[in-house]
């Protein structure tokens, strides 16, 4: 099946981390996108977030100050989830859990067309199981963009059981139009890269509760030794400590609790205490005026 048109309206739920960034791939392609949050004033910063990431790009002169009020101009706030009726692509980024993505997919069902596809952004719940409540789970699929939405060129097109081939394949389409590299995956524990990525940062905080060396040691090592972009304590920073664990809880159970997957009792700590990394100023490390500085 074909990619969207850009005159086909995106809607994108959630404007966290991912939400703001995947809005701004959507509209960057030229789509009228619509953003909603169920955090009053959460859709207004996540897009003031991506205004000021766009005004930096024209200061470096890589953006033209038309092209970012033009892409700015297409992501539309709206103030409940009725308003996303239009949307041919609806692209879910909240919180990592089932019950919740089930009932916003429910309620999506009786507000957009029969046709519209709705993709999940989950980093790891099955899609078979978020479609098990759904009339039309032929039309769910699992849209996977990676941080940040808007640099990262890795999409991973995810299909349940029930998934429809044509949905997976103009979701697939679409990520293409967009620049993006999507790949296809079936709905196995962690798909592809967040499976693979689970001893990176499992390894890495066992290294670090057994004492064997402390947070910046190890990230040093493998950034600078081991050729890795980001160390594994940055990058569960950046990813957000909440969404990294509720990751990894969902793939050990998947896994039957095999150890090889069991979580953190650091990482629990942080994620207890509200301290989940960049977005809330601390987490392995503290983010005064965004400078990591040495952490717990
Ligand atoms: P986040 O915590 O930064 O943002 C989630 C947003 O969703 C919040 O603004 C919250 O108010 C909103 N929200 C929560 N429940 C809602 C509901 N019922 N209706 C509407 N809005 C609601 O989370 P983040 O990091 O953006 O993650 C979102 C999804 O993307 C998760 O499924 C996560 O696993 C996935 N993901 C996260 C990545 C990351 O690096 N953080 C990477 C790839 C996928």
């Amino acid at each position: 099946m074909a990619a969207l048109s850009t005159s086909d309206t995106v809607a994108v739920i959630g404007a966290g981390t991912m939400g703001a960034g995947i809005a701004q791939v959507a509209a960057k392609a030229g789509h009228p996108v619509l953003l909603f949050d169920a955090q009053h004033g959460a859709a207004q910063s996540g897009k003031d977030k991506t205004a000021k990431g766009l005004n930096r790009l024209v200061e470096k002169g890589k953006m033209s100050q038309p092209d970012v009020d033009d892409l700015l101009s297409r992501i539309q706030i709206v103030e409940n989830l009725s308003d996303l009726a239009p949307a041919k692509l609806v692209i879910e980024a909240i919180v990592e859990n089932l019950d919740i993505k089930q009932n916003v997919f429910a309620q999506l069902e009786d507000i957009c067309s029969a046709d519209t596809i709705m993709a999940s952004n989950t980093s790891s719940i099955s899609l078979t199981a978020i479609g098990a409540k759904l009339k039309r789970s032929n039309r769910l699929v699992g849209m996977h963009f990676f941080n940040p939405a808007p640099i990262m060129q890795l999409v991973e097109v995810i299909s349940g059981l029930t998934t429809a081939k044509e949905v997976a394949d103009c979701v697939y389409e679409t990520s293409l139009s967009w620049g993006k590299k999507p790949v296809h995956a079936k709905s196995t524990p962690g798909f592809i890269v967040n499976r693979v990525a689970r001893p990176f940062y499992a390894e890495a905080l066992r290294v670090l509760e057994e004492g064997g060396a402390d947070i910046a040691t190890i990230d040093t090592a493998l950034k600078d030794v081991g050729g890795f972009r980001m160390g594994p304590f940055e990058l569960m920073d950046l990813i957000g400590l909440d969404v990294n664990y509720a990751v990894t809880l969902t793939t050990w159970g998947q896994f039957y609790n095999d150890p090889r997957f069991l979580p953190s009792l650091i990482q629990k700590e942080l994620v207890d205490g509200g301290l989940l990394g960049r977005k809330s100023g601390r987490g392995f490390y503290e983010y005064g005026d965004n400078v990591p500085k040495a952490g717990p």
